[in-house]
């Protein structure tokens, strides 16, 4: 199957990872791959192509590098926004909101004029959330499901924490999710989790004053260590995602979609939580109970993310 892909912020690190990962990962498709960036990151568009071409990857039926985004989107099936103006130490990821928002704002006019009547967008660049608000709503042809935010890079997060600390693998997980707003508010969320399918029994102390604000602090830990961003930890989690979106039937994961007021977050938000793929369809995980002090936790980054909608509508970024 011929797939036509864009990627925003081309030349950028998480782009560096993600291009390989996808061309060796979704090796059944035929791939039309273009790559975005500004006019002044043209050089290293022009070294990605180089190294990607000395992949010989057999599923590459072209590859473009451009500063043109209309031509990046045109008839484009599948659209990563990774370009966007990276968080610095010190930063909360809604601190980018009006800078980013213009971007996504513009990029998603192009979207509505140039993409294929089946694309699927996937928002990365920060904040996540709030930012396919924007790109979806200057949108008239493109419907609101095509857009989608990750948060499976906090869902890995949690999960991998939690392995750990567990002293159990991986594989004998699941159901774990992540709520809300992929920000400093961000709720993992282990009361439905199970592990080798029964309840899992742990520590409230562990999970309240540790393993959550772990999960919370974690793109800011590695910020204050690298001085940059995570990148291959991202790259991997929106590869997961996009594997999810393709896919007939997947286990549960967590996706931001546009809010229908689903477990009392504000309609028109884009809020992470569970779904999975039933018969190609994407279907919200219906009916989680949880006790009030989880409630009280969602709620906050609900909170948090009809305040970023609310700014956004105010200041006229989003419509
Ligand atoms: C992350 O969670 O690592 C990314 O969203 C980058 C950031 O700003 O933390």
């Amino acid at each position: 199957m011929d797939i036509n892909i864009a990627i925003t912020g081309g030349a950028g690190s998480i782009a560096y990872q993600l291009t390989f990962l996808l061309l060796n990962k979704l090796s059944d498709k035929t791939i039309h791959l273009r790559l975005l960036d500004l006019e002044s990151q043209m050089h290293k568009l022009t070294a990605l192509k180089m190294e990607i071409e000395d992949c010989a990857f057999k599923n590459l039926a072209s590859l473009v590098i451009t500063s043109d985004i209309a031509e990046a989107f045109t008839d484009a099936q599948l659209i990563i926004m990774l370009g966007s103006y990276p968080r610095l130490l010190g930063m909360e990821r809604k601190d980018l909101l009006i800078k980013n928002g213009i971007i996504f704002r513009e990029q998603g006019r192009y979207i509505d004029e140039y993409a294929a009547d089946d694309v699927q967008v996937i928002v990365v660049g920060n904040p996540c959330n709030t930012n396919a608000m924007i790109a979806s709503s200057v949108c008239r042809r493109i419907p609101f499901h095509a857009f989608t935010a990750l948060s499976l890079l906090d869902q890995n997060r949690a999960a991998q924490s939690l392995a750990n600390y567990l002293d159990k693998p991986l594989s004998s997980f699941k159901d774990l999710a992540v709520w809300g707003n992929h920000s400093s508010t961000v709720v993992p969320d282990i009361w439905n989790s199970k592990i080798n399918g029964q309840k899992v029994q742990i520590d409230q102390n562990w999970v309240y004053n540790i393993w959550i604000p772990f999960v919370r602090q974690r793109g800011a830990d590695i910020i204050a260590k690298k001085g940059s961003s995570s990148s291959a930890s991202a790259a991997h989690a929106i590869l997961e995602h996009i594997e999810n979106i393709l896919a007939e039937e997947t286990d549960i994961f967590s996706i931001c979609v546009k809010s229908h007021g689903e477990y009392g977050s504000t309609p028109g938000t884009w809020v992470s939580m569970p779904h999975k793929k039933h018969l190609g369809k994407l279907i919200l995980i219906n009916k989680i109970e949880h006790d009030d002090r989880m409630l009280s936790l969602i709620e906050e980054s609900f909170t948090e993310l009809a305040e970023e909608r609310q700014r956004c509508l105010e200041i006229g970024i989003a419509c």
